[in-house]
């Protein structure tokens, strides 16, 4: 994946996580990564990413203000040298409650970050690599793009959603050379799993449904960000790739 040096990428959602490991994978490569987060560590994550010698910034936004969300990716972009190559949709979150208690407007905030955020930042990230003719948009879907969950009636419906706008994007912008798709991760160790990762019951009754056997890393979704990036995936389109420990394959 030797192409990905000198990559000009957009990522969010990158100040911990999963996708702050992707960004590292893609730093690793020589890729130019500019994070958008609305988390008050950005600016200690990207000092400690600038000190492994990696071409990093931060730019601080709630991705579900739209106004913000234009503003910084314009900022982006003009940090990335008025180029871009990767758009890795990242950042989302989660309020898991039963639907009878979830406020309409929590719902509606899931919907605004997980989904609307998604299609705001796909159409701005096509409008600069249509310039090159050439693209790579990974969308952060999950394994409850296809499965209901259980206390995640917003969640697995914003995930599904991201699922279908990957795929019918990509119906779209193929032709242009510009490669739609997804990344469905299982369960993994972050922050967004606390609440499963601090109640022993439900931690086990999880990993039993795991042929792996364990929860995943985050450093363990670093390939498939690498390897979708990359000219190496430029016959896939419109594929939402499972990195799930085999969860969806029982
Ligand atoms: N952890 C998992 O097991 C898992 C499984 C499937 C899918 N995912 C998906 O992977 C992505 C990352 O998950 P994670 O576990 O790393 O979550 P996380 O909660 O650890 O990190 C999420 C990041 O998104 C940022 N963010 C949240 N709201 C934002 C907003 N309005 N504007 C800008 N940034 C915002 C946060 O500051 C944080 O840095 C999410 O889309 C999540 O749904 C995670």
């Amino acid at each position: 994946m030797k192409d990905l040096h000198n990559k000009k990428a957009i990522i969010t959602g990158a100040a911990q996580g999963l996708g702050l490991a992707m960004a590292e994978g893609l730093c690793e490569y020589g890729v130019k990564v500019c994070i958008l987060d609305i988390s008050s560590n950005l600016n200690q994550v990207v000092e400690e990413l600038r000190k492994k010698d990696y071409k990093v910034e931060g730019l601080h936004a709630d991705l579900s203000d739209q106004k913000q969300m234009t503003n910084v990716f314009n900022q982006a972009i003009e940090w990335l040298d008025n180029e871009l190559d990767i758009l890795v949709n990242n950042a989302g979150i989660h309020k898991p409650m039963p639907a009878i208690d979830l406020k309409v407007e929590d719902f509606q905030r899931i919907l605004d970050v997980n989904v609307t955020a998604v299609f705001q930042l796909c159409r701005l990230a096509a409008q600069e690599m249509r310039k090159k003719g050439k693209g790579k948009i990974i969308n952060i879907a999950s394994v409850l793009a296809t499965q209901g969950g259980f206390n995640a009636s917003a969640y697995s419906t914003s995930k599904g959603a991201v699922a279908q706008l990957t795929k019918s994007l990509s119906n779209e912008w193929a032709k242009e050379g510009i490669n739609v798709n997804a990344i469905a991760p299982g369960y993994y160790n972050t922050e967004l799993n606390r609440f499963i990762l601090e109640d022993e019951e439900r931690f086990a009754s999880l990993v039993s449904r795991i042929p792996a056997g364990r929860f995943g890393n985050p450093e363990e979704l670093a390939g498939a960000v690498q390897f979708l990036s990359s000219n190496k995936s430029d016959y896939i389109n419109g594929a939402i790739i499972p990195v799930d420990g085999g969860f969806l394959g029982r």
